[in-house]
């Protein structure tokens, strides 16, 4: 049995709100959940590049950690475009999300930009928010479990046992996300993530079970309780749901409280 730990509930911003209003939104969620004790919940907040700086001026980050969403493996170079993470610890931001899957549809990251991109966040000290899901294909060809697994196992190849207490995966069935996605009933969730925890133990097999792991895709208002009651799922990774101070922070209250109960 590992310590107990508290309920991870965060949000990715997507390419919405600019810098204004992603000060606005933090100021109210802070104060919304500044009650909630943060030895029962760790909150975070991963907004666009260009909102970092205001956000980690906001927010008290022992409240709400700031994350950045994307990073590059090189910290300088001929590079355009791209952000260092260098450029992200300068900023005060030490949580980094990485391989979401609009980025590998979108964008080309691969397991294997995603395994450099992870080497990078750890090599400075940073925290990987690493998203892994199964494609609607894959899950109906019988091979999600398969990809789940290479996709953790490339992720974390060459990452010592030492380096676990920075690393969070993210289950996010790709099938799931967005606006046409169809959120996992929460006793398959379970099921996946058992299978994430099966991989991390076998990888690491004193320390692998305590790396946390979160659902996220079509969360909301009205099932995220059911995920938190889920032995297996130690949070949340919300998008559209989230973006309204009020709305999240009513969500954190149902889902904590399933959590604690469950937990008990
Ligand atoms: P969603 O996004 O909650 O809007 O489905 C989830 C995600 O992309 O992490």
């Amino acid at each position: 049995m590992g310590k107990p730990r508290p309920l991870l509930m965060g949000s990715n911003l997507k390419m919405y709100k600019t810098a204004g209003q992603t000060r606005e939104y933090l100021a109210a969620l802070q104060e919304l959940t500044a009650d909630i004790p943060r030895t029962e919940l760790q909150l975070f907040i991963i907004p666009s590049f260009t909102s970092l700086p205001a956000a980690v001026e906001q927010v008290d980050q022992d409240l709400i950690r700031i994350g950045a969403q994307n990073v590059f493996w090189e910290d300088q170079g001929a590079w355009t475009g791209e952000i260092s993470p260098l450029m992200l610890k300068d900023l005060g931001v030490g949580l980094v999300e990485l391989g979401h899957s609009e980025r590998r549809e979108h964008f080309g990251d691969t397991d294997l930009t995603v395994q450099r991109k992870v080497q990078a966040v750890l090599r400075h000290g940073m925290h990987a928010l690493i998203c892994v899901g199964e494609t609607a294909q894959e899950k109906e060809l019988g091979v999600g479990t398969e990809r789940l697994r290479a996709q953790v196992k490339i992720a974390l190849h060459g990452v010592p046992e030492g380096a676990l207490d920075q690393i969070w995966i993210a289950y996010e069935p790709v099938w799931a996300i967005g606006e046409k996605g169809v959120p996992a009933e929460a006793p398959y969730a379970n099921e996946m993530h058992g299978v994430i925890r099966q991989v991390l133990k076998e990888l690491y097999p004193n320390r692998g079970a305590d790396v946390p792991i979160l659902y996220g895709g079509s969360v909301n208002l009205d099932n995220a309780d059911s995920f938190a009651a889920q032995p297996e799922v130690d949070g949340l990774f919300v998008g559209r749901s989230a973006w309204e101070a009020a709305r999240f922070n009513e969500m954190i209250r149902r889902t904590l409280k399933v959590w604690k109960e469950a937990r008990r």
